[in-house]
C-alpha cells in the first residue's frame, strides 16, 4: 500500500508510504484519489496528509517519465484534493519538492516542521511544475517570489516558507498542528485556485527571463516555466492547468530532461561496485599533508563532514599559512550564512596545523597534497608510514602523477588511494577514487565512505597521466590550442564553448587555474612525448611572457586594475607569430567548426579511456565532465552527448581530421566498433 488511511474520531489521517522518498508513482497517485473518496464517503471533517519516514514527497517518481503517462493524473488527483468536500491539511516534515509540493498546495492549509524543506526543483529535471505549481504557487507567493523559486529549483527553508505564505506555521510536530487547527478557522481558508492571480507586471518578469538567460544558458525549463506562469495567469485558473500540463508533457520527453535525468540517476548510482568488498577503516581524525588552496579546502570539507582534521606542514610559515586559509573558508562560509558562528566554532576546535607528525598517530586516513612533484610526495608517503597506524589509509590528491610510484615507497602498498579532489574542494561535487595495482579493496571502500561523509560523487578511476577528468582536459587543450595556433582567436573558441553551454570556455577557464600547472605537466611530459605529435608552442610563449593568468594580471587575457577580463590583441599576434614561424597557412574557422573539433578530440580520447579500462562506463565519464570539468549538465555528459551524435556520424567527422593530423586524431578502435555496429556508447560501456 503506497499510501494509507486511518480515521480517529472526525479525522482522516492520510500518509503516503513509498520508500525510500514518497516518490508520487502510479499507487501513490491512486491511493490520494482513493482517500479524496474515503474522506468524503466517511464524513469526516479534515484530512491531514503527511508522508511516512518523516519524508513528505520527494516529487513525481521521475522514473515514469520516460513512459506513457498513467492515470489517475497528478493535475487531476489534486484538483479532487482542492475540490474536496473535506478540506486536507498538509504537515510536512523532511522534504516536499516538486509534485510533493503541489500535493500540499492543494491542501487546504500547510504546517511545515523546522528542519523540513518545500521547492520546485522540477526545472533541474528539464521539465516545470506539472500538477498546478506554475499557477497556486504565484497565487500564493505572488508573482516575483513564485518565478523566483520555479526558475532556480532551489527549495526553502521553513522559516523562508513561512516569511513568503507558502506555509500557514512552522510546529516540528506538524501532524499534532494540523490537529489542533480550529474547525472554524479551516472552514474560512480559501482554496488556493480561488485566491486572486497577480497582476501580471511585465518589469519582473523581463528581469528573471534575463537572469534566467545568463544563469541557465542554452536551458529550456526556466525560460518555459515563466512563459506557463505568465500566460496561465492570465486565463481561468482551470484553463490555465491545461496550458501548464501541456508544457509540462512536451518537456518531459525532451532531449534535455532526459540528459538531466540521466545525470540524476547516475550520481544516484554512483556506489561502492558490488564486486568490492565493504570493509573500511572508521573515519574520525583525518591527516592533511599540505594546507595550500587544495589542502585547505580538503580541510574545510572534512571539518563539515564533523571529522577532527589535522593539517601537515614541513616549516612554520606552512602552518600559518594552512591556519590563515582554513580561518578564511570558515570566514567566508561564515559571511554566506552556510554557518552559524557555534558552527564556526566547533570547526576550528576540530582542526590544527602542525609540522609534528606523532600528532596524527590516531588519524586512520591520510590526504596528502603536497606540491605536484613525485619526489616531494613520496617523501611524505615515507613519513606518513611512519607517522600514522599500520591500518590506516594513506591517500594521494595527484591530478597527474603516477600512483603506483607514489605507493612504491610504502612497505604495503595496499593501503595507497588516489583522493582527487577539485578545487575548491570544499564546493566541487566530485572525488575521483584513483585505483592504484596494489589498492586494497578496504581503501577503495574508504574511498567511498569518505566520498559519503563529505556528499560528495565518487568514480572509480584507474591510473595513467590525468586520470579520467585531466586527461581528457588535456586533450580537449591541445584541440583548443591547434585551433588557435591554426586560425582563431581564445575569446572566438571560449565563446564557440560558452555558445555550447560551458560557463566559461578553455582560455578563460585556464587564466582562473593559472598557465603554470599546465606548464609543468608539458614540460612533464617532455621525455616521453610523442615525436611525431605536433607541439603548439604558444602557451610557453605565454610562460616566457609572465603571462600565467588572473594571478599575474595577465594570462590569455588582461585584467586591468584587476577586474573583468579584456581580449588581448598581442595574444592574437602571438598566435599569428607562431603560425608564421611553422609555415602555416591559417584558416577561418567556425564556431561549429570550432565546437566541433574540441568536441570530438574529447570524446575520442574518452573513448581510448573506457578501452583501457581506466574508466568502467560511459556513464562515470559524464559524472566527472559534469561535476568536475563544466560540462553542462543538461546536455548529460560527454557520453550521453556522444550518443546524441551517434558514433557512425562521430567516425566520420574524425577520419575526415585524420587526414589532417592523423596522430592526435587517432580514432579509437571501440568507437569505431560502436559506430560499425550502431550501437550505443553509452550501453557498450555500462560496466560499473
Ligand atoms: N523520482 C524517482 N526516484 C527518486 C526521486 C524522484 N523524484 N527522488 C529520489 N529518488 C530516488 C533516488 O534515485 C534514489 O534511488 P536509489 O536508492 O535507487 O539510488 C533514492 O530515491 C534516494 O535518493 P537520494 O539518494 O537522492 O536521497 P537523499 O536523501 O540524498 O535526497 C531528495 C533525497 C532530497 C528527495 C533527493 O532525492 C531529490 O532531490 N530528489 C529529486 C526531487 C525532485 O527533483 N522532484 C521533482 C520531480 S519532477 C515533479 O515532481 C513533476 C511534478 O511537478 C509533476
Amino acid at each position: 500500500m503506497s499510501v494509507t488511511t486511518r480515521r480517529e474520531e472526525n479525522t482522516g489521517y492520510v500518509e503516503i508510504d513509498n520508500p525510500p522518498v514518497n516518490a508520487v508513482d502510479t499507487s501513490v497517485r491512486r491511493g490520494l484519489l482513493d482517500a479524496v473518496r474515503w474522506a468524503e464517503a466517511e464524513r469526516l471533517e479534515r484530512v491531514i496528509v503527511s508522508g511516512k519516514g518523516g519524508m513528505f514527497a520527494a516529487g513525481a517518481d521521475a522514473r515514469e517519465f520516460d513512459g506513457e503517462p498513467i492515470e489517475p493524473h497528478l493535475p487531476d488527483v489534486l484538483n479532487a484534493i482542492e475540490n474536496s468536500i473535506v478540506p486536507w491539511v498538509a504537515a510536512i516534515q523532511g522534504v516536499a519538492l516538486g509534485g510533493g509540493a503541489e500535493i500540499a498546495l492543494a491542501c487546504r492549509m500547510r504546517i511545515m516542521a523546522s528542519s523540513a524543506r518545500i521547492g520546485f526543483p522540477e526545472v533541474t529535471l528539464g521539465v516545470i511544475p506539472g500538477a498546478g505549481g506554475t499557477q497556486r504557487l504565484p497565487r500564493l507567493v505572488g508573482l516575483a517570489t513564485a518565478l523566483d523559486i520555479i526558475t532556480s529549483g532551489k527549495p526553502l527553508s521553513a522559516s523562508t516558507a513561512l516569511d513568503t505564505g507558502l506555509v500557514h506555521a512552522v510546529d516540528d510536530e506538524p501532524t499534532d498542528a494540523a490537529f489542533m487547527i480550529k474547525s472554524e478557522e479551516l472552514g474560512c481558508v480559501v482554496p488556493v485556485r480561488d485566491l486572486p492571480a497577480p497582476v501580471i507586471d511585465q518589469a519582473t518578469i523581463a528581469t528573471v527571463r534575463e537572469r534566467v538567460r545568463t544563469k541557465s544558458p542554452g536551458q529550456v525549463a526556466p525560460l518555459r516555466a515563466i512563459d506557463v506562469i505568465e500566460t496561465g495567469l492570465n486565463l481561468a485558473f482551470i484553463e490555465s492547468l491545461v496550458v501548464e500540463r501541456q508544457a509540462f508533457m512536451e518537456l518531459r520527453t525532451s532531449d534535455q530532461a532526459k540528459a538531466l535525468r540521466h545525470v540524476f540517476f547516475t550520481e544516484r548510482g554512483a556506489k561502492l561496485p558490488v564486486s568490492i568488498a565493504s570493509d573500511t577503516v572508521s573515519l574520525a581524525h583525518v591527516a592533511v599533508v599540505g594546507g595550500g588552496t587544495m589542502g585547505s579546502g580538503i580541510a574545510y570539507a572534512l571539518l563539515n563532514a564533523s571529522l577532527q582534521v589535522t593539517v601537515l606542514e614541513h616549516d612554520a610559515a606552512g602552518v600559518e599559512r594552512a591556519r590563515k586559509n582554513v580561518a578564511s573558508i570558515i570566514a567566508a562560509s561564515l559571511a554566506r550564512g552556510l554557518i552559524d558562528e557555534p558552527a564556526a566554532a566547533e570547526r576550528r576546535a576540530r582542526f590544527i596545523a602542525t609540522t609534528d607528525y606523532s600528532r596524527v598517530a590516531d588519524a586512520t586516513l591520510a590526504i596528502e597534497a603536497a606540491f605536484e612533484s613525485l619526489a616531494v610526495k613520496r617523501d611524505v608517503f615515507a613519513e606518513l608510514e611512519n607517522a600514522l597506524p599500520k591500518e590506516a589509509i594513506l591517500s594521494s590528491n595527484t591530478s597527474y602523477l603516477d600512483l603506483n610510484e607514489i605507493a612504491s615507497v610504502v612497505a604495503d602498498p595496499s593501503r595507497v588511494v588516489g583522493l582527487h579532489f577539485f578545487a575548491p574542494a570544499h564546493i566541487m561535487k566530485l572525488l575521483e577514487i584513483v585505483r592504484g595495482e596494489h589498492t586494497s579493496d578496504t581503501a577503495l571502500a574508504t574511498g567511498f565512505l569518505l566520498a559519503k561523509q563529505l556528499r560528495k560523487v565518487p568514480v572509480v578511476v584507474g591510473v595513467c597521466d590525468g586520470f579520467v577528468g585531466n586527461r581528457i582536459l588535456a586533450r580537449y587543450r591541445e584541440a583548443a590550442d591547434t585551433v588557435l595556433m591554426d586560425g582563431s582567436t581564445p575569446w572566438e573558441i571560449d565563446e564557440a564553448m560558452v555558445e555550447f553551454g560551458y560557463a566559461m570556455g578553455p582560455y578563460a577557464a585556464q587564466d582562473l587555474s593559472g598557465l603554470d600547472i599546465a606548464h609543468a605537466n608539458r614540460r612533464r611530459q617532455d621525455a616521453t612525448r610523442d615525436p611525431k605529435r605536433r607541439y603548439i608552442p604558444i602557451a610557453d610563449r605565454m610562460i616566457e611572457l609572465g603571462k600565467l593568468g588572473r594571478k599575474s594580471g595577465a594570462g590569455w587575457y588582461r585584467y586591468p586594475g584587476g577586474g573583468g577580463r579584456v581580449d588581448d590583441p598581442i595574444v592574437a599576434d602571438l598566435a599569428l607569430e607562431e603560425a608564421h614561424f611553422a609555415g602555416i597557412e591559417r584558416v577561418d574557422y567556425t564556431a561549429d567548426e570550432i565546437r566541433e573539433r574540441l568536441l570530438l578530440a574529447m570524446i575520442n580520447e574518452a573513448t581510448f579511456i573506457l578501452q583501457e579500462g581506466v574508466a568502467k562506463s560511459a556513464s562515470d565519464i559524464d559524472l566527472v565532465t559534469v561535476l568536475g570539468y563544466g560540462f553542462p549538465r543538461w546536455r548529460g555528459g560527454l557520453m550521453h552527448y556522444a550518443d546524441t551524435l551517434g558514433a557512425p556520424w562521430i567516425v566520420k567527422q574524425l577520419e575526415r581530421l585524420a587526414v589532417e593530423d592523423p596522430v592526435a586524431w587517432t580514432i579509437s578502435p571501440l568507437l569505431q566498433r560502436c559506430a560499425e555496429t550502431g550501437s550505443s556508447i553509452t550501453e557498450s560501456f555500462a560496466q560499473r
